[in-house]
């Protein structure tokens, strides 16, 4: 059975959930996990495996199928190199194209310049040994051919995905400021939430937007493929393993009706200040197959567990960038501020600041007077977050929302370990905060 490379990009930070995560699906086909690298895994393994990949991955963002690497020196090199290549034995010049490249310190004029000698060469190549010359289509093209360079070398990759991975075919509507599904996924599994830890923990995410965590959550809790409602870009390819294909993509449906048949588990609880928010997510949910997880619209300071017992807090809360801090609150520091809401429970921000640190104090003492014994994870682009909570996070770990640069914060609420900025003690012993 023939064995290729291919190359898995995810959002940087998730690397290593990524590869252990790829290692898992050796259950499904041999599989192979090789280096990480800043922003992807290798991996090695028959078509299945890169159909596997592309069906049950959460983490990656793209499956590619490496075609051949070479030294280079010019951008007349990387034709040369390209030109050689046997595409037409992946695609037919039928078939619209599109060429994506990124470098690493490549000695060339520019990356555009070298996405068309690319061009030149794949559309050179076809029309000589078919005839005729494929059409670009940078929207929607059928097939995607990616070119990464370093200082010395050139990979030509083959797209096997299409359209991203986070693209699960669920999003109706994307909300304010949705988190990448696959950065969602990342995250629920390294706060621990697996299929099989699902039933009996608990998890919560209080400021829910469009519903991204929770609707990952449930897919994970019922094993529902992430792939499972779209198509991909190998589809599209000559030469893909389609036995393969159907055999995966049988077990994935069966694996699908049998835990719609289940129903979500009751450990996985949302809300949201933004009634609008909550009909969003709603639509979302129900999109994902997972339309029974409980939604509640409360300020997260007001916030009560939603079940009995501890379990985590798993949320993104509003970026000073992307999306505001809402409800109104009379505070000592905010009282002078003029706040109108309209009645709308929406946020007219004289003070931003001042409404955010009103916020995330406030909100560190919800969790610290209501949630003993849980565990928080906080994504934000604001590295002051624990200062701002008071709270000393267990750990941090970077992570990248797009071009934003996050932390994964950790908290663990345990009886007595946390401790307010000013030393007064929150729930009784405390250990010190660490300065930010
Ligand atoms: C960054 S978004 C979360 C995005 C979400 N993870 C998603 O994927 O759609 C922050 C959310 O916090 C909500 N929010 C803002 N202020 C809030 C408050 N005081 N209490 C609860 N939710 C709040 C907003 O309505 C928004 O949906």
């Amino acid at each position: 059975m023939a064995s290729f490379d291919f190359f898995a990009p995810c959002p940087r930070g998730l690397e290593e959930a990524l590869a252990a995560e790829l290692a898992e699906l050796g259950r499904l086909a041999p599989l192979s996990v090789g280096k990480q690298v800043p922003g992807g895994v290798h991996f090695a393994g028959p078509w299945a495996a890169g159909i596997a990949a592309n069906l049950h991955s959460r983490i990656a963002s793209r499956v590619l199928l490496r075609v051949a690497s070479q030294g280079y020196r010019s951008e007349q090199d990387i034709y040369d190199f390209a030109v050689t290549q046997r595409w037409e034995e992946w695609f037919s010049y039928q078939q619209t194209l599109r060429i994506d490249v990124t470098a690493i310190k490549a000695p060339v004029r520019s990356l555009e310049f070298v996405t068309l000698r690319i061009k030149d060469a794949v559309c050179d190549r076809l029309r000589e040994k078919t005839g005729a010359r494929p059409n670009i289509d940078t929207a929607q093209p059928d097939v995607r051919v990616f070119a990464f360079l370093t200082a010395t070398d050139a990979t030509l990759y083959l797209d096997t995905s299409g359209e991203a991975l986070f693209k699960r075919g669920w999003r109706l509507d994307k909300g304010a400021a949705p988190l990448r599904e696959n950065l969602a996924a990342g995250i629920l599994r390294i706060a621990g939430w697996r299929a099989d830890t699902a039933a009996n923990l608990s998890l919560y995410d209080p400021m829910c937007g469009s519903g991204t965590f929770l609707a990952e959550a449930a897919q994970i809790a019922l094993a529902v493929p992430p792939g499972a409602n779209r198509r991909f870009g190998f589809e599209k390819l000559k030469g893909y393993d389609i036995t393969a294909w159907q055999s995966l993509k049988v077990a994935a449906m069966d694996a699908q009706r049998d835990a719609r048949a289940r129903g979500v588990p009751d450990t996985i609880f949302g809300s949201d200040i933004s009634g609008d928010m909550l009909v969003k997510a709603r639509a979302n949910l129900e999109r994902a197959g997972v339309g029974d997880v409980g939604l509640k619209q409360v300020d997260a300071r007001d916030m009560t567990p939603p079940c009995e017992g501890a379990g985590i807090i798993v949320t993104n809360p509003p970026y000073g960038e992307r999306i505001e801090v809402r409800g109104r609150r009379p505070s000592r520091a905010a009282e002078d501020e003029d706040y109108d809401d309209g009645g709308r429970g929406q946020f007219s921000r004289a003070r931003p600041d001042t409404l955010d640190a009103d916020f995330y104090r406030a909100f560190g003492d919800t969790l610290k007077q209501r949630f003993t014994g849980w565990s928080a994870y906080l994504l934000t682009t604001d590295m002051s977050l624990p200062g701002q909570l008071r709270l000393r996070e267990s750990r941090r770990t970077p992570l990248f929302n797009g071009a934003l640069e996050c932390r994964l914060f950790r908290f663990d609420l345990i009886a007595g370990a946390v401790r307010k900025r000013n030393g007064d003690s929150a729930t009784g012993d405390a250990a010190p905060e660490s300065g930010e």
